[in-house]
């Protein structure tokens, strides 16, 4: 069958060539079509950038307001996928749900999941605001049937974050109108995960949509792969790591011998490919104090714990001779603690932000002529030929 080369997990394997994301893992370098993310989040809200990762520009002015006008047109969700969503129990976890529920998307809109890459491309502006909009009214929806509260209903007047915390967190009579900071902060965590190349979950969305399938069942797997505790789920991982290490009366300091010893690990800690300090986990710390501030939390006790581990790792040998630096996770879960949302809910506001990245990678798949589908091959290490009893001699 001539030589195959192995490469465990494609850790080493340029799976495709893509015009979306570039990462220097050595170096700390993240830029989304060419611009800096240090730049993009310093002047740009969420939907600019999920924009330019999409369509591969920041949006003028027109293009802009064309883009917002779709996504409020998406945002409220058909009456069956409510329901779909309300008949979940309440304590599923929301990954669960979300995943279910942008697959079932795919049975409301026939004409853009089609499974033909050519026909569903002939409706690929309909479908990527369709998915932007809805994975965040579907996500607060999530939320709120959780917590047995009555839904809320999108509102033309807001922007994506806010709409996203009214439709969570307005009550009966009393709405929910976002501050500045905290509309900011919502912004900044999504922009930040809206796209990173060939990681697990986009991976999956890739080799899904190689064999054909619709940009909604693509996307429901990479949420899938997402789901799991060392990719997306790392940032309710961190929550919990921080509250249990609290409750334990541990300032850090034994937790990190354990994680040493091979006994646990240092959830949001470590990255396949930042073999330096994740750049976004720079940003996030860098507006860390003023989000709080403006949050009015000026102590919080779990957030002295990660800045002693955070401290200890760095100057521990065990962390600098594996090149272990924190990830994005780390401090975003702490964010969205502030923000009063609940942990189980983290992951789905991951999957929100980096929804971009996989309409932009699914498009780049369904559009290129020569896409074949993927099919990686593999070292059979099984038993060699033998005989079913009564066979052979
Ligand atoms: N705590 C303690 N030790 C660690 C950690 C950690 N967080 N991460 C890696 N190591 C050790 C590991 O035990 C190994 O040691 P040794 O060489 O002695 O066996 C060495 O470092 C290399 O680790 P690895 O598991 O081969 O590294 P990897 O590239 O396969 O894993 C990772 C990358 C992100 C899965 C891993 O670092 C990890 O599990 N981190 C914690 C989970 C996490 O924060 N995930 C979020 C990643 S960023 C966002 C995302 O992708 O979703």
């Amino acid at each position: 069958t001539g030589y195959i080369t192995y490469d465990e997990g494609f850790g080493n394997t340029g799976s495709c060539q893509s015009e979306i994301t570039y990462i220097d893992g050595e170096a700390g370098i993240l830029r989304y079509r060419g611009y800096p993310i240090e730049q993009l989040s310093e002047n740009c809200r969420f939907i600019d950038v999920a924009y330019l990762v999409i369509y591969g520009e920041l949006p003028s002015t027109a293009e802009r307001a064309r883009f917002s006008a779709a996504l409020t047109e998406q945002a409220p969700l058909r009456a069956g996928m409510e329901r779909f969503i309300q008949n979940f129990p309440r304590d599923a976890h929301p990954m669960a749900v979300l995943s279910s529920s942008l697959n079932a998307l795919g049975a409301y809109y026939p004409h853009i999941a089609s499974n033909n890459h050519q026909r569903d491309l002939e409706h690929f502006d309909e479908a990527a605001a369709i998915a932007l909009s809805k994975v965040r009214t579907i996500a607060a929806h999530t939320y709120r049937v959780s917590g047995g509260l009555p839904l809320n209903y999108p509102k033309k007047s807001l922007g994506y974050a806010e709409n996203f915390l009214h439709l969570m967190f307005s009550v009966p009579y009393d709405e929910y109108n976002a501050t500045p900071e905290v509309a900011r902060a919502i912004n900044l965590f999504l922009l930040l995960h809206a796209e990173h190349e060939q990681n697990c979950s986009t991976s999956t969305v890739r080799m899904v949509a190689s064999a054909g399938a619709n940009l909604f069942a693509s996307a429901a797997a990479g949420v899938n792969a997402l789901w799991g505790p060392l990719h997306g789920g790392a940032n309710q991982a961190v929550i919990q790591m921080l509250t249990a290490i609290h409750e334990a009366g541990d300032d850090g300091s034994k937790f990190l011998e354990d994680a040493k010893n091979g006994k646990a690990r240092l959830m949001g800690f470590g990255h396949r490919v930042y073999k330096n300090y994740d750049p976004r986990a720079k940003i996030i710390k860098g507006s860390f104090d003023a989000a709080l501030a403006s949050l009015g939390i000026t102590n919080d006790p779990l957030l002295d714990i990660a800045r002693n581990l955070e401290q200890a790792a760095l100057s521990d040998d065990y962390f600098i001779s594996r090149k272990l630096y924190p990830n994005v996770d780390f401090y975003s879960g702490l964010i969205m603690n502030a923000l009063k949302i609940p942990a189980e809910m983290f992951t789905v506001m991951f999957a929100i932000g980096r929804m971009p990245g996989w309409i932009a990678q699914w498009h780049e798949v369904a559009s290129n002529p020569k896409a074949k589908i993927n099919r990686p091959r593999q070292i059979y290490v099984g038993p060699a030929k033998r005989d079913v009893p009564g066979f052979g001699e």
